[in-house]
């Protein structure tokens, strides 16, 4: 079928025509949303999960149901090698300037202040223009370098703002697995601060399923958080992730073709638009057949080998790849560090720095002292089906 009018979007942070699956973290998010405005704080959320089970896109539906309600929202991807202050202050520039206008009230000013004193602790040489006369206003010192200081100083006099304006202020991290530990700390120590002093502030996690134990690391307030797991779609969301965008264009998918893409899938999102996008693009249409399904699924593991596993196999050196190997003649499921080693004929200690370097490409994660295993859903088998050793 006319490719143009493909509804599938495989791909990292891309929205899907269909958000399924996802209706307690949203109802959750929304019930947050409410209470911030009554005056009743929420802990943070944190979402973890595998690579592409769709941590990104329902940060984004935060994102844009937060903005919906005029909110104030930073989201920030970590890992870029830039730092949290820097990410933050840049992330809420927009929102503030939209809020910018004449004859706004003095707490709103305040925190405008504050903002202009927390990008000068990072950029000493650039300024940001509210178009406001600030001179005589309350506010600043959000810059004396300490990150715990700084960031609480902003984050308490915004939210004297966003209470003054009737609205609040969400900040959503993705990929927080790499923030620095001192980071993530603060960011624990800012909403306990919230929660104490009942700031209209929402924060919301996204990462690796390390994350829960990174942020255990990283300071004692993470026990207060409220962790949600994301993983594949139950069997119905996974058909709906099909059947959903087609019925949007007036397509249909024969129910066997469906049992096709959602079991080559594994009821993974990502593997669900791009078997989807590929069943749709060799269909006749306007209905989606068992034969398609199986060419759509054949077409797209190829285009998901040549993108999807490939870029984070060949980030990997020829001696990662070799431990990458030695991992996925256990499947999925994670193997001994003491096992690899084994299999590879060396000592566990000589082979740290390679774990924890893989670790840092965000391929594997450690779900258990001593374990190790994929962030990436399929990647046994594809490295199964690389035979270039
Ligand atoms: N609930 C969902 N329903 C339908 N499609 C989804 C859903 N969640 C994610 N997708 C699709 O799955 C793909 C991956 O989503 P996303 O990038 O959010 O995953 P992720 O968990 O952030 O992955 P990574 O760990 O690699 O960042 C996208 O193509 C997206 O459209
Ligand atoms: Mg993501």
């Amino acid at each position: 079928m006319d490719p143009v009018r493909n509804p599938y979007a495989p791909g990292a942070g891309r929205k899907p025509a269909a958000l399924v699956g996802r209706d307690n973290a949203l109802a959750a998010w929304q019930t947050s949303l409410q209470r911030g405005l009554v005056g009743r704080t929420d802990q943070p959320v944190v979402l973890y999960g595998l690579r592409g089970v769709g941590k990104t896109v329902l940060l984004s539906e935060f994102r844009r149901r937060a903005t919906e309600r005029g909110w104030i929202v930073a989201q920030i991807e970590a890992g870029s090698g830039k730092s949290l202050r820097e990410l933050l202050g840049e992330a809420l520039y927009g929102p503030l300037s939209d809020l910018a206008r004449p004859g706004v009230g003095r707490r709103l000013l305040k925190g405008l202040k504050t903002a202009l004193s927390f990008k000068a602790s990072y950029d000493v040489g650039g300024t940001w223009r509210f178009g406001l006369d600030l001179s005589g206003v309350p506010g600043g010192g959000a810059d004396t370098g300490m990150l715990d200081t700084d960031l609480k100083k902003l984050i308490g006099d915004l939210a004297g703002a966003v209470e003054e304006e009737g609205i609040g202020l969400a900040i959503l991290i993705d990929e927080a697995q790499d923030l620095r530990s001192d980071e993530l700390a603060t960011l624990c120590m800012i909403a306990h601060a919230a929660a104490q002093d009942n700031w209209r502030v929402l924060i919301g996690f996204a990462g690796l399923p390390s994350l829960p134990r990174i942020l255990a690391e990283a300071k004692s307030y993470a026990e207060r958080l409220r962790y949600m797991r994301i993983q594949e779609l139950n069997p119905n969301a996974a058909a709906e992730a099909l059947t959903i965008p087609a019925g949007l264009e007036d397509v249909r998918w024969h129910p066997d073709a469906i049992a096709v893409v959602v079991n080559a899938a594994g009821r993974y999102p990502y593997f669900l638009q791009q078997f989807g996008q590929e069943s749709w693009n060799v269909a006749a249409g306007p209905l989606i057949g068992t034969q398609d399904a199986a060419l759509g699924v054949a077409r797209g593991t190829n285009a998901l080998d040549n993108g999807f596993f490939r870029v984070r196999w060949d980030r990997a050196t020829p001696a990662e790849q070799a431990y990458l190997r030695a991992i996925a003649t256990d499947g999925d499921e994670g193997s001994a560090s003491s096992e690899v080693a084994a299999r590879l004929g060396r000592k566990p200690a000589s082979l740290g720095p390679t774990r924890a370097s893989l670790i840092a490409k965000g391929v594997i994660y450690a779900p258990e002292h001593g374990v190790v295993a994929f962030t990436v859903p399929g990647m046994a088998a594809f490295i199964g089906r690389q035979v270039d050793a």
